[in-house]
């Protein structure tokens, strides 16, 4: 018996911005010690040799379908999707089946996630167009998430008053706004303009730059008028983050978040993938893309989140108008990223740094997102020099697709513990029965 109950030996982990050769010592699922010399009282050790540890991966937007749309996603199915990824942290959207846009509908859903979670979570909270009383009351949330053009779910605030209201409550709680920023007005005058046109490539016609950038100007507005602090979701193209570089200079508090999809894909690849790549908002052009990836080298990014949205393949090949919008990423995200840094495309520090200290700073997550002594043991080790390919069948999501298949990486996610338990590994998820049950894996947050 040892005193601590794991130790990770001979890694190297990144601590306090680099790289060093430490061990870690973990005692009731928090970092105990960082140390020199190897560890060797402990119940269970793990030899990390030639591997990287880093913080595990915080994705601050992801949808995992519960409730309601259990068959695309269920929160065990999303939780093993998270541990093959690297991610140990989720904060959850509210465009459920029901919306989660009451205080009761949020402790419904919290009841149901707790039961099944096998990784961290937090949630976002919906607004909608008449829930400002919901809004005082919802707690222990990440966001208010206001969708300004619809998507999938029926979560739209095209109400100007409805609007005025949850900024201004946002603002009284210190509560951030998060955004999913397109224009309703502009998408149903372009979807009635190119009704007749099915091909996937017609997406982009109608969820255009404009309609994010309409958006975005209103957020802002709104966000001036009532000193909300205002997170903008999934910034797809170059003079959108043009507006937000512009904003966070006039001394706005605004934040904006990178999805691997915009960073990877460019409208060629729709006309390759069809719908598979149809998404809300949609897929922009090259330049957007480059110019996306150099606001990510800019830090002109706050975060890095997948917008995980899972769907069935056999629902994604339908007819353009039918199929619904959304890509599954929980499980590429890190590897993606990781890949990039081994290109020299970013550098590996500012990728780390933006899927995990990055979100908890911003989402004001305790305890999370740092290797350091009296954190939580939330780590993922990683191969940086194992080369592998994409697989469909290899993934846990229930939507059992992505559009990364056949691709090959170098970056490879070996291990996944959350909270001192090693839940992932080689491949495969542990499910220790004989541990007792964990203590609450809901975040909390400062302030
Ligand atoms: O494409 C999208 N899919 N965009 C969203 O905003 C929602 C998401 C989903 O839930 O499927
Ligand atoms: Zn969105
Ligand atoms: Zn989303």
């Amino acid at each position: 018996m040892g005193s601590y109950e794991l130790a990770l030996n001979n890694g190297k982990l990144f601590f306090n911005n680099s790289f060093i050769d430490a061990n870690i010592a973990v005692l009731d699922g928090r970092i105990a010690e960082i140390k020199k010399v190897e560890i060797q009282d402990a119940e269970q050790i793990i030899d990390c040799k030639g591997k990287l540890i880093l913080p595990g991966i915080i994705d601050a937007h992801v949808h995992f379908r519960v409730p309601g749309n259990e068959k695309k996603e269920d929160w065990v199915s999303g939780s093993k999707a998270a541990l093959h990824g690297g991610v140990t942290t989720v904060l959850d959207m509210p465009n459920n089946n029901p919306a989660i846009t009451t205080a009761d509908l949020l402790e419904q859903k919290r009841k149901l996630v707790e039961k099944d979670s096998l990784i961290n979570y937090g949630f976002h909270f919906g607004v909608s167009n008449g829930n400002s009383r919901e809004l005082k009351n919802a707690r222990n949330i990440a966001s208010f998430k206001l969708y300004l053009g619809s998507t999938t779910g029926n979560l739209l605030v095209n109400d100007d008053s409805a609007l005025e209201k949850c900024f201004e409550i946002a603002s009284l709680k210190s509560k951030m706004i998060a955004v999913h920023a397109e224009d309703e007005k502009i998408i149903l005058q372009n979807a009635k303009k190119f009704q007749n046109e099915s091909n996937a490539k017609v997406h982009n016609k109608i969820r255009t730059v404009e309609a994010e950038l309409e958006a975005i100007k209103k957020a802002i507005s709104f966000a001036k008028q009532f000193k909300t602090r205002l997170h903008i979701c999934h910034v797809s193209s170059k003079e959108s983050l043009f507006l937000i570089q512009e904003a966070k200079k006039s001394g706005l508090h605004i934040s904006c978040e990178a999805t691997p999809t915009y960073l990877f894909f460019d409208e060629s690849d729709v006309g390759k993938k069809g719908c598979l790549l149809k998404v809300n908002p949609s897929i922009k052009t090259e330049k957007d893309r480059k110019a996306l990836w150099f606001g990510l080298n800019t830090s002109q990014f706050d975060i890095i989140a997948t917008d995980h949205a899972p769907h069935l393949l056999e629902e994604k090949q339908q007819d353009y108008w039918k199929v619904p919008s959304g890509i599954p990423g929980i499980e590429t995200s890190l590897s993606l990223m990781l890949d990039a840094s081994e290109k020299r495309l970013i550098q590996l520090e500012k990728v780390i740094k933006l899927m995990t200290e990055n979100p908890a700073a911003l989402f004001k997550i305790k305890n999370k997102g740092k290797i350091e002594k009296g954190y939580d043991a939330d780590l993922v080790v990683v191969d940086l020099k194992k080369e592998f390919v994409v697989k469909n069948d290899e993934l846990f999501s229930k939507s059992a697709w992505t559009p990364f298949e056949g691709l090959k990486l170098k970056g490879k996610v070996e291990k996944t513990l959350v909270k001192g338990s090693l839940l992932f590994d080689n491949g495969d998820i542990i499910i220790n029965k004989n541990k007792e049950s964990k203590a609450n894996l809901e975040v909390g947050y400062y302030g």
